[in-house]
């Protein structure tokens, strides 16, 4: 039962190890099965995993314990949070603007990120219903051409009812959980299926492997290819370990509200920051050698995950039963990831307005619901809105490409960058140190990275993403 009905004393998690597995949860999700392979084979293999794991630690783990800290300091939902340390800091309040555009970022995210999350529904249907035509021994979709399986994305996406339906029940799942609270709720989805997820991704990996096409795998994701590095790329690849981390968008800080006062988190952060990133290259290691045995070769984007895999089960034994794990797996990921972006709007509609948690959950989730829906639109029907088209970087985007964009290039970034001066410039010293859990070297390293080169970066990360004409 949750503590928040009992006055003061509020709900959290219920151990160290609860709050680690929600973090993972958050952090692992479609952004580490379905983009980080996709981009590291096309942009350099090798090249561009080093510089994605230097990102990580140099650039994603300090802005990650920045935010844990700032939460298990406040207590509170992330504005509240902010506002708090400020005031302890003696700063002015007007920092917990950072948090709330963290707050709407997450919102937008929510919105499109359930509708991806309906996508995986309907792959986990076909290849249930596929159990009872084709059976489980051979490939999937015994007699059915690859033109057709290949077809199977783009008639499904412009499908608005089918959008539109799946986007609201995965919605209405992560509310459920969301609604029962941090300890009956959060935690149990996370503490399940964190574990189930890690099982099922093991496994397909080993049966990939067994599959024999490891060598081209490796060649494919680590072959050393610095000169593809170039700019762009390399700022995908911070922008990416944003996106992965769950940083800017006041998801972590949310989080490092119900943590307890004994909780080290630099290192709970590091442990955050190593299992998604693991995840990442073990998503690589699982996808690559199915496609390869297949004898396929991989496309960009998400036609890797809905169009090369599909046909790809269809070419190794057992490929219906392996889909249909595949995609259940990636379901796990993308609501444990979902029930964090619920979870930061969310805690802000309790604090502010006071409402219960179950009446402040539907509220969330109905707008989700409305904006979602426009989103779940904009592959079919709606294409032709493009709400900011007017603007260059908006181009010939619709309602889901547009939400995508405005927060992975401009809403997130700046949350983190402002995040990093916060932390590094403007909060109280002794403070940040007293939660950061962090001695010695380490300590000194951190400060350097806050203060420094999370700020630059992140401002380049930003200016070329306005303009992307700057390093043309
Ligand atoms: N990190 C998640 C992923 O990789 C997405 C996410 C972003 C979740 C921001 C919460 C907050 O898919």
């Amino acid at each position: 039962m949750a503590l928040s009905q009992s006055g003061p004393a509020r709900d959290g998690w219920s151990s160290r190890t609860a709050f680690i597995l929600a973090a993972i949860g958050s952090a692992v999700g479609l952004g580490n099965l379905v983009r980080f392979p996709a981009e590291a084979g096309e942009n350099g293999g090798g090249a561009f995993v080093l510089f994605y794991i230097a990102c990580v630690i140099l650039i994603g783990l300090p802005v990650l314990l920045s935010e844990t800290l700032i939460g298990r300091h406040g207590q509170a939902a992330a504005p509240e949070s902010f506002r708090k340390v400020a005031e302890h800091s003696r700063k002015s309040t007007a920092w917990e603007h950072v948090a709330s555009l963290g707050v709407l970022s997450a919102f937008l995210i929510l919105s499109f990120y359930c509708v991806l999350g309906g996508w995986v529904m309907y792959y986990i249907g076909i290849f249930f219903a596929d159990i009872f035509n084709t059976g489980i021994t051979g490939g999937a979709f015994a007699g059915v051409s690859v033109q057709e399986v290949e077809g199977i994305f783009p008639a499904m996406i412009a499908n608005g009812p089918v959008t539109v339906i799946l986007n609201i029940v995965f919605l209405a799942i992560t509310m459920y959980f969301v609604s029962r609270g941090v300890s009956g709720g959060i935690e149990k989805v996370a503490v399940y299926l964190m574990p189930a997820f890690f099982v099922l991704l093991v496994g397909i990996t080993v049966y990939g492997l067994f599959g024999g096409a490891i060598d081209q795998t490796w060649d494919y994701l680590f072959t050393f290819e610095p000169e593809k590095l170039t700019g762009p790329v390399m700022l995908a690849a911070v922008g990416q370990a944003f996106f992965s981390l769950s940083l800017g968008v006041a998801g972590m800080v949310t989080y490092g509200a119900y943590v307890g006062r004994n909780v080290n988190l630099g290192v709970t952060s590091g442990v955050i920051a190593t299992a998604d990133t693991l995840v990442a290259l073990l998503a690589g290691l699982c996808i690559f050698p199915i496609v390869f045995a297949a004898g396929l070769s991989p496309n960009g984007g998400l036609g890797l995950m809905f169009q090369t895999l599909p046909h790809a089960f269809q070419e190794i034994p057992g490929g219906t039963l392996i889909g249909l794990a595949f995609f259940i797996m990636v379901g796990f990921a993308a609501l444990t990831s979902s029930v964090s972006l619920l979870e930061a709007p969310t805690a802000w509609v309790i604090d502010r307005f006071r409402f219960t948690r179950p009446v402040a959950t539907v509220m969330v989730s109905v707008c989700a619901a409305i904006v979602g829906t426009l989103c779940a639109l904009s592959t079919g029907s709606l294409a032709w809105f493009q709400p900011l088209g007017f603007i260059p970087m908006f181009e010939g985007m619709g309602v889901l490409d547009t939400l995508d964009t405005l927060t992975g290039k401009i809403t997130m970034p700046v949350g983190a960058l402002l995040t990093s001066i916060f932390i590094g410039w403007v909060a109280n010293k002794r403070l940040v140190d007293l939660e950061n859990g962090l001695g010695g070297v380490l300590h000194v390293f951190w400060r350097f990275l806050v203060c420094w080169l999370c700020p630059i970066a992140l401002s380049a990360i930003l200016l070329v993403g306005i303009f992307p004409s700057i390093i043309e």
